[in-house]
């Protein structure tokens, strides 16, 4: 699997450009400024895009939708519970848990992980072990709960949920926010103070007033 990451804006959104490797089918992940670039380094790479994939539907990660779908005709994956804010006219498909998602012949599996969003998801592909975590995992962090949407006891289950996958699955968040640009899920499990919470009522303190009691 190609996957090539773009750093854009000032809030260091990642646009992820994946791609099979043999068929050269592409898609766009959370598609937001800097469009033409993106798809000219597709394009460079005799990359054809095919597919939009969103993880949720906040402005910064679903802006540049339109701009792909008009240019490409792509078509877009969005969980069902927030099919109805994603801007333009393209041609959707919805998600939900346990959907699959083929770019050529990548197979990608749809883990429902709400809690920054009600529909927020994460798409894993076990071969390469990568997920695709949006505003869910961050490197050393964790998404907001305190959005129109959020729910903190369910941003819990979800980052319980991810640390089921392999410890060496490398995460690729939705922003650059870390130390480094990606992480695995087992690094995250052991430094991530997030992941250091030993119960949800803790999680949730943590997460809404920083702190816990
Ligand atoms: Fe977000």
């Amino acid at each position: 699997m190609i996957v090539r990451t773009f750093e854009v804006g000032s809030d260091q959104n990642n646009t992820y450009l994946l791609a099979c490797e043999k068929t050269r089918i592409g898609a766009i992940v959370d598609p937001y400024l800097e469009v033409p670039g993106i798809l000219q380094a597709a394009r460079d790479e005799k990359i054809r895009i095919e597919y939009v994939l969103l993880t949720h539907t906040h402005r910064d990660h679903c802006l540049g939708v339109p701009e792909v779908v008009m240019a490409t005709g792509a078509t877009v994956y969005v969980h069902e519970k927030e099919a109805e804010r994603v801007p333009g006219e393209g041609k959707l498909l919805t998600l939900k848990q346990g959907s699959r998602v083929q770019v050529g012949e990548i197979i990608l599996e749809v883990f429902h992980t709400p809690g920054h969003t009600p529909g927020g998801v994460t798409y894993y592909q076990p071969d390469s072990a990568g997920a695709i975590t949006g505003d869910v995992l961050f490197v050393g962090y964790c998404g907001r709960a305190d959005l129109p949407g959020s729910d903190p006891r369910a941003l819990w289950r979800s980052l319980q949920a991810l640390a089921k996958l392999p410890d060496h699955t490398v995460i690729y968040p939705g922003h650059n926010y870390g130390k480094t640009p990606g992480s695995t899920v087992g690094y995250e499990k052991s430094f991530n103070p997030y992941y250091q919470c030993r119960t949800e009522e803790e999680f949730v303190q943590l997460r809404l007033y920083g702190k816990v009691e």
